[in-house]
Order: C-alpha cells, then structure tokens, then sequence
C-alpha cells in the first residue's frame, strides 16, 4: 500500500484538471501472467488500482471518473474467465458500498445492464439507487459496454419517437443524440488514460471521446498507481485543446 498523498501534487494546476477522466484499465491477464500467477489474479489486483484511483480521483478535485471494467467483446473470453468477473465485481460492490457512501461517491454503470447474471443487476441497481444523491465524484463503471451497441440503441431510440411523431427529423441533433447514450448525464471525457500500452480505443465511448486528449503508458493497469496518475495529469497539462480552432 503506498502512502496517501491527499494534495494536488504542486506541479500540477487545480484550474486546468481534466473535469472527466476516463480510463481503459488494461493489461491485468499479463501482469498476472508475468509473475506466474493465473488471470485472475490480476483481475483481483485491478480493483484494487481502480478504488486507489477513485479515491485520489476524489483527494484531487477531479469530478467525474469513468472505468471500462467489461466490453461487449469480452464475453468472448473463456467461460471460466467471464464468470470469475460477474462474481468479483458483485461481490466488489457489495463489499464497497458503504466506503462510497462514506466518500461521497455517486456511482452509475454504463451498458446494457440487462445480459449480465440477475444478480449482478441486482446488486448494480441497488447501488445506483443508494448513491445517487451523492456529489463528490461521479464513478461510472462501463459493464456490457460497446460504443457501436450503445449508438446503435440510440439509433433505434430516436427512430422510434420519430416514427411515433414525438419528435420531427430536423429536431436530431448532437445534443439529442448525446441525450440517449448511456452517458445522457455525463459531460465528455477530457482524458483517456489507456494502460499496457495498446495503441487503441477498442469499442470505448467513440462518440463521446471525439475531443478527448489521449495518454497511453506501458504500465499494466494492476502497477497504475498515484503517481502514474500524476504523470498523466501532468502530460494533459502540457497539451494545447484546439477543438479544431487555430
Ligand atoms: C483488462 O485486462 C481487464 C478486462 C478486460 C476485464 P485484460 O484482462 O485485458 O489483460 P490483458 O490485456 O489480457 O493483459
Ligand atoms: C478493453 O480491453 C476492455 C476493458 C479494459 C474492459 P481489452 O483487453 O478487451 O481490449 P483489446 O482486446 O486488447 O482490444
Ligand atoms: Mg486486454
């Protein structure tokens, strides 16, 4: 366990901190992998990396934390694999509930919730429902999340209530659109934290990314700690946002 650095490191800006991180926490299989240990028990040691970050996320003043914990595609992972992580993240939010009340922290899942074990769904909507007062950080964890899955609901959303004349083709615009995505009460990501060093956004919020400032480091995710954290913060800082302007 290291040690709580609680304040804004002083190099970094409180003014110009990402409003909205989001991260792709990959690369638990071969951090496990490389000390001999199965699969698993990166997966295990991932949470753990995940609350450190929620945490400082909420020490730094950061206001919105999004975590890609389960893509659309990783069902096509072994049997044995998949169901290790409903358990684990099951038993993940039962165990933490009361830490996030404590912390102030409104958490909301991002996905098709309804495939997952009824369980699972159980424990998500209680959670939901018992944060969802809470204002000191918004945690979002993508579970069942693919971005083509989610445009494509949207899609069939929208043309629906065309079709019922609820709304007239000329009302679709970015803001409609934005409104029936998962992540209808989410501001864009300003930062994309990608661990392992995979050079790709694999199925993760496209439409909302289309700004983002992208940070890949080789750490595998297990290892990402706060001052892994620092540096990326630190790296945004150096960027200049154009939004297409000059
Ligand atoms: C990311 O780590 C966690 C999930 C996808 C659930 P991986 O399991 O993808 O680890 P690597 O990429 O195989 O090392
Ligand atoms: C992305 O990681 C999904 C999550 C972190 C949940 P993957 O390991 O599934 O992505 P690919 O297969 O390397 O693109
Ligand atoms: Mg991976």
């Amino acid at each position: 366990m290291q040690t709580r650095l609680k304040e804004l490191p002083i190099d970094l800006d409180r003014e110009r901190l990402p409003r909205h991180v989001a991260v792709i926490m990959d690369g638990n299989g071969r951090w496990a992998q490389r000390q001999g240990l199965p699969r698993i028990m990166g997966h295990r040691r991932g949470v753990d990396a995940l609350k450190d970050l929620l945490r400082c996320c909420k020490d730094w003043g950061i206001k919105a934390l999004t975590a890609y914990a389960f893509s659309t595609e990783n069902w096509g992972r072994p049997l044995e694999e998949v169901e290790f992580l409903m358990t684990l993240f099951e038993r993940v939010l039962r165990r933490e509930i009361d830490d996030m009340m404590k912390e102030n922290v409104q958490i909301q899942f991002l996905g098709n919730l309804s495939a997952l074990p009824q369980s699972l769904q159980g424990e998500i909507q209680r959670s939901m429902t018992k944060t969802q007062d809470n204002n000191g950080i918004q945690f979002n964890v993508a579970t069942n999340y693919g971005a083509r899955q989610e445009i494509l609901q949207a899609v069939h959303a929208i043309a629906q209530e065309v079709q019922e004349g609820k709304i007239q083709l000329d009302e679709i615009d970015e803001a409609l659109f934005s409104r029936h995505l998962y992540t209808a009460n989410v501001s864009d990501p300003d930062l994309l934290i990608r661990t392992s060093g995979e050079m790709r956004l694999s199925n993760f919020l496209l439409w909302q990314m289309a700004y983002a400032e992208l940070y890949i480091t080789d750490i595998l995710w297990p290892d990402f700690d706060r001052e892994q954290f620092h540096q990326a913060l630190f790296a945004y800082q150096q960027r200049k946002r154009r939004f297409g302007k000059i």
